[in-house]
């Protein structure tokens, strides 16, 4: 592989699971991040008559879009597809009509302006995206919580991660989703619920505290999902709502907390007190309480704490276009037959050592 050029300037774009996303990032030679554009068209009106994401409409929404929000990423960045060094699409895990969609563009725009193209990993632009505001050096600890995703990961480098737990039902964002709709909330649910938990009493629903005594970081989210569901039922007047909504908010971030304080333990024992920083990335970040909760916990244990701004938590493209531009960086890039992949797990050799995580017929899903 050639040796970099000192800038790089990417076109991400993310099209994997309901927003239309393109991104125009530039690299300095020093890690240096400057977004010059993110533009993401949400699909939200969309699939809410649904209640959830449907993969077709998806799909068709991305090609639909995809050409228009390219181009408003390149116009806001004052740019030029010429002037532009590389270009990163999301390569899955994630609906694979849509990752088809945002890839074969970026294959099509790299082989007409003969730039290099990074298949990136969605999990990895979200493992970045704290990097687009905040200097922040590898290694740091990672908690990834988004719809699809629930893990703690060692991040080590560009595309070095170690996977040291991961839910073995359902990822937090998809507990908050679901349990959200059992209350009659809109999607999507998370954002939803956080809003009715508003000066709720979350102590007035004793609700079922998950994997409690567990060694290991995993998480759970199907015994608290039943639970509420139940609650739920019974419920008559808003007042009570807003209390369960309060219970469950305060329930889920008390398990990332708790899983990440084990985390952060095993993580600061095997690094011997060193490089103690934590991030939290992906759609649930955006949540206070949880915020909150797992600032508390890292200060607990010493660790530094940083959250992308809400922009960045959920998904978007700069943090595809970072990932993309830290490749580039060292000389990577990825072949034009670069295959969409539905299922990718950031850290395989861990996915496949552990059955728990495996909870689909085709592999690890969350
Ligand atoms: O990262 P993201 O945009 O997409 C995935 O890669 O999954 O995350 C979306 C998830 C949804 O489950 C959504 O309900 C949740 O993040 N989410 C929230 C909040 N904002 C988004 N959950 C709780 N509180 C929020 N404020
Ligand atoms: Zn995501």
């Amino acid at each position: 592989m050639s040796p970099a050029t000192p800038y790089q300037t990417v076109l991400g774009l993310e099209t994997s699971c309901d927003e239309t996303a393109a991104a125009v990032v530039r690299l300095g030679p020093e890690g240096e991040t400057e977004v010059l554009s993110s533009v993401v068209a949400s699909q939200i009106a969309a699939h809410a008559p649904y209640g959830g994401v449907v993969p077709e409409i998806a799909a068709r929404a991305h090609v639909e879009m995809i050409d228009q929000i390219a181009a408003e990423a390149l116009a806001q960045a004052g740019l030029g597809y010429g002037q532009l060094t590389g270009v990163a699409a999301t390569a899955g895990p994630g609906l694979v009509g849509g990752v088809m969609v945002g890839l074969s563009f970026g294959k099509a725009v790299a082989l007409a302006r003969g730039l290099p193209l990074i298949a990136v990993n969605h999990l990895e632009g979200h493992a970045v995206s704290a990097r687009l505001a905040a200097h922040i050096p590898y290694p740091f600890l990672l908690l990834l919580v988004s719809g699809g995703h629930c893990q703690l990961l060692s991040v080590e480098g560009v595309g070095a991660c170690r996977r040291l737990g991961s839910t073995i039902d359902d990822a937090a964002g998809e507990a908050f989703d679901k349990i959200a709709k059992t209350l009659g909330l809109p999607y999507p649910g998370g954002p939803a619920l956080e809003k009715l938990a508003e000066g709720g009493d979350a102590a007035r629903y004793a609700l079922p505290r998950m994997l409690l005594g567990r060694k290991d970081c995993d998480f759970s989210f199907s015994g608290l999902k039943t639970a509420a569901a139940r609650l739920a039922e019974g419920l008559t007047e808003d007042i009570e709502r807003r209390d369960l909504a309060a219970a469950v908010q305060t329930a889920i971030a008390a398990q990332l907390a708790e899983r990440s304080d084990r985390a952060m333990a095993a993580y600061a024992q095997a690094r011997g007190g060193q490089d103690l920083s934590f991030v939290v990335a992906g759609g649930v970040a955006a949540n206070k309480t949880v915020r909150r909760v797992l600032e508390a916990a890292a200060a607990k244990r010493g660790f530094s704490f940083t959250a992308p701004p809400l922009a960045y938590c959920t998904d978007n493209a700069a943090m595809i276009a970072l990932a993309g531009a830290e490749r580039l960086a060292l000389g990577q890039s990825d072949p034009l037959d670069a295959a969409a992949r539905p299922r990718w797990p950031l850290d395989e050799a861990a996915s496949l050592a552990n059955p728990t995580h495996q909870p689909g017929r085709k592999g690890a899903k969350a």
